[in-house]
């Protein structure tokens, strides 16, 4: 017999019964669900909805069956259709009538909004701190390669100096940014829609603050059409995750590049490599390219939500059970990744010859002769034709900017003196540029302090 079996003269279709359970991914939600449960019946006490007594056995029993269930004890049954009405059903089963009162002036609408923000609160506390000890191994190998010259890109094609430091820390800016989405979704996931009913609210003197405080949301849900049909919560998370892997995916893409033959900048360690079945000689940077290709799985959750939810009246829809196996997805996926991503990359071995010498040949510093002439007087756009030349001349002599001869700079223009060469060093290009959020030493050692204090004042 259903719980809601009633109204109806004919059993479902056991088709139906199987279509629409959702139970089987669901079931995670169990210990969310018996805790707002024990909350709830907890305020239908206090506020003198079910007696004392009644309440105090309602919450035991809850108590027992999670216990039950975490010691593997418990089948849940698709028959009863979805974790809510799986528990609801084992307390009735086991305290008859008493049970029966649980669900006063609660909808499973408003139940299962309750359900998937407490889920989602505890798993943002979890890929946060994830992303805090990605940040420390960044931080962490930054403070290594601050002398580690490496060249920087646009289009894939060597542009100047930086240095690996400079270049992680990149990425420890992007996952900060990642870490302040998380907290702002919190604020927005972290209020409590019980009492919100099927839709209108209910007739009873509930007290949802007592709830709320009891559960440790902020705020209650100010709209009850609202409370059950909000899922924009779950969307920004899924949106800031799919922010987070697209950043995780460009750094394995790099990673990967820079592990190639051809680039020979690191090297992955063996435990975090794969080889060829067939090919023996192969070391393959597997790891970074399944954190890659699982990226599509996080943004394919968030679009089918949003999807999901894009023509939905007011207020729940049988659509939105939908939600629950994109956010689950997407929240394993991202916690499968971060751990494997930081371990990989804290374990690296990265050749600073390579990169120092990936870093010559390609006039990265062309830039610095232009500047140069600058500093002795003449207009940037003229100073850059004027390289520009030179470097025709050197692509055509097969030379570097710094094989250049006095003489062939002094054709090329009669301010050149002997310190071109010092201030055209790689080492002189990084150095100089010493602004703030520049790859000069002392501006990254900058970066990387402010980096500390930040991670140290949200750990
Ligand atoms: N299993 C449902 C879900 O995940 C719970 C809410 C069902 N409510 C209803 N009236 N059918 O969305």
């Amino acid at each position: 017999m259903k719980l809601w079996g009633g109204r109806f003269q004919k059993a479902t279709d056991l088709m139906v019964d199987d279509f629409h359970s959702s139970i089987r991914f669901d079931r995670r939600l169990y210990r969310q669900d018996i805790h707002g449960s024990i909350a709830h019946a907890n305020m239908l006490g206090q506020c003198n909805v079910i007696s004392t007594e009644e309440s105090e056995l309602i919450q035991k029993t809850l108590a027992a069956i999670l216990k039950d269930i975490e010691a593997g004890e418990i089948e849940f049954e698709v028959d009863a259709e979805d974790i809510h009405m799986n528990i609801e059903k084992i307390l009735i089963d086991r305290i008859g009538e008493t049970g029966k009162k649980l669900h006063t002036g609660r909808s499973r609408n408003d139940q299962v909004a309750l359900d998937i923000r407490m889920y989602l609160k505890e798993e943002i506390h979890t890929i946060y701190h994830m992303l805090i000890q990605l940040q420390e191994v960044l931080l962490t190998l930054s403070q290594n390669h601050t002398e580690t010259i490496m060249p920087g890109y646009t289009h894939l094609q060597k542009a100047q100096p930086v240095t690996l430091a400079h270049h992680l820390m990149a990425y420890f800016q992007m996952f900060r940014r990642d870490m302040e989405r998380l907290q702002d979704c919190y604020k927005r996931t972290n209020v409590m829609p019980l009492g919100s009913g099927a839709l209108a609210g209910t007739t009873y003197p509930f007290d949802r603050n007592l709830v709320a405080k009891e559960l440790g949301f902020d705020d209650i849900t100010q709209n009850s059409l609202d409370g059950v049909s909000d899922r924009d919560f779950a969307i920004e998370l899924l949106s800031g995750l799919s922010i987070a892997m697209m950043h995780l995916s460009r750094f394995c893409e790099e990673l990967i590049l820079w592990s190639s033959h051809e680039f020979s900048f690191v090297e992955m360690d063996d435990a975090y490599s794969t080889g060829s079945s067939i090919m023996p000689q192969k070391k393959n940077p597997d790891v970074a390219e399944l954190i890659r290709g699982k990226t599509g799985r996080v943004y394919g959750a968030m679009m089918a939500l949003l999807t999901t939810m894009k023509a939905l009246p007011l207020a729940y829809n049988k659509d939105m059970q939908e939600d629950k196996e994109a956010i689950f997805d997407a929240v394993d996926t991202v916690k499968l990744c971060l751990p494997v991503f930081t371990k990989m990359i804290e374990t690296i071995k990265v050749n600073k010859e390579k990169m120092y010498q990936g870093t010559q040949g390609g006039f990265t510093n062309a830039t610095d002769v232009a500047d140069y002439l600058v500093k002795k007087g003449l207009p940037f756009r003229e100073a850059h034709e004027v390289v520009g030349k030179m470097v025709l001349y050197c692509v055509n002599h097969q030379k570097s900017l710094d094989a250049l001869t006095l003489e062939e700079y002094r054709r090329c223009s009669p301010v050149f003196e002997d310190d071109v060469y010092t201030a055209i060093s790689l080492e002189q290009c990084v150095e100089d540029r010493d602004l703030p959020g520049g790859p000069a030493k002392k501006a990254v050692l900058n970066a990387i302090e402010k980096g500390k204090q930040y991670i140290e004042a949200v750990k």
